[in-house]
């Protein structure tokens, strides 16, 4: 009998290539290049030893038991891991990995700076500008912006990815930068000059504040109305985490009433919706200020085939009966 593995939606081929190639797997891969509907879901799984899930797919109670007894593993293709529940899991015997990698690091961080300089030298709205045709003479006062050289830049979250930026600001950028985790990191601050802070003293001095922690119950509207309210009024807030970090009906009276100047989102507390509210005409979406990408900062070629090989290659390493690099367990 071979191992069914089922894929929730299609991903790069060199992991996929990897199950292939392996005689004790038979895979299926869910056909459309589109969210799999829930019911769709619940039916697919159904007798499959292994699911490899992306991170729109909730991984829980009602998946396991529509898959039946014989569920062995989640491989969630994303490094976060917060679609999948993980206690259940745990419960149920059915181990659970993610795909973290150098190669996220990179793009991410990339991505946060890019999303850094797209709003402090204003791009996103220079194209917009440019495009419509608003650009009729060079002025000394066109659209001026703000200088990352000589900022202070807060890094909430220094994990793999937060050390990642932490390193390309401390290499590149000339700015000063400021930390806070859940402790002190004394091999980051002498690699980098990185200074601690408590989460709202870093609030209080930092221009630029960027998050790159996990979704948990902890971590849920980590940055609410006292935090915003703590952020100076001229700093910038960039989240590539995951939205819900941020509670957003907050950021967006801070937006609206200038207690920050603006803000930088590849992630969105009611993704995919952009705004939890999509009738409020004065939200995110609409705001000149704020500079959205659709959960991308992964979305390299090189780094979703990365994920996808370290995907496949957890499966595999779960099938010769040996730990996966990658397993995750629960956590508070
Ligand atoms: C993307 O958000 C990921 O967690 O990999
Ligand atoms: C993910 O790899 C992280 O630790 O930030």
């Amino acid at each position: 009998m071979t191992t069914k593995v089922f894929i929730t939606r299609d991903i790069p081929d060199e992991g996929l290539n990897l199950l292939k190639k392996d005689k004790r797997i038979t895979l299926e891969v869910y056909e459309k290049d589109q969210k799999i509907p829930r019911r769709e879901l619940l039916k697919r799984v159904k007798g499959k030893d292994i699911i490899l899930s992306i991170l729109t797919e909730k991984m829980d109670k009602e998946v396991f038991d529509a898959a039946g007894d014989q569920l062995k593993m989640v491989a969630n293709y994303a490094v976060g891991f917060d679609n999948v529940d993980l206690k259940e899991a745990a419960k149920r015997g059915i181990a659970v990995t993610n795909a973290p990698g150098p190669e996220i690091v990179d793009s991410v961080a990339e991505h946060t700076i890019a999303l850094i300089f797209a709003l402090l030298h204003r791009i996103a709205e220079g194209d917009r500008y440019t495009r419509a045709g608003k650009y009729k003479s060079w002025g000394p006062k066109l659209m001026l912006g703000t200088d990352l050289i000589g900022k202070k830049v807060g890094i909430i979250g220094t994990g793999n990815i937060g050390s990642g930026v932490v390193q390309r600001l401390h290499d590149g950028f000339g700015v000063k930068i400021l930390y806070n985790d859940i402790k002190k990191d004394p091999k980051l601050e002498k690699g980098t000059d990185a200074t601690y802070r408590s989460k709202m003293q870093l609030l209080k001095e930092a221009d630029i504040v960027s998050l790159h922690v996990p979704l948990l119950p902890s971590t849920k509207h980590l940055i609410s109305t006292k935090e915003l309210k703590a952020m100076k009024k001229t700093a910038f807030l960039i989240n590539t985490s995951r939205g819900a970090i941020v509670h957003e009906k907050a950021l967006l009276k801070a937006l609206k009433n200038g207690e920050i100047a603006g803000a930088g989102l590849d992630v969105y507390e009611c993704e995919p919706l952009i705004d939890c509210d999509p009738k409020d005409n004065l939200a995110l979406r609409n705001m000149e200020n704020v500079v959205l990408t659709p959960h991308t900062a992964s979305a390299t070629i090189r780094t979703r085939q990365a994920m996808s090989r370290t995907a496949a290659e957890n499966i595999l390493a779960f099938l010769d009966g040996k730990k996966p690099p990658n397993a995750v367990k629960p956590k508070k």
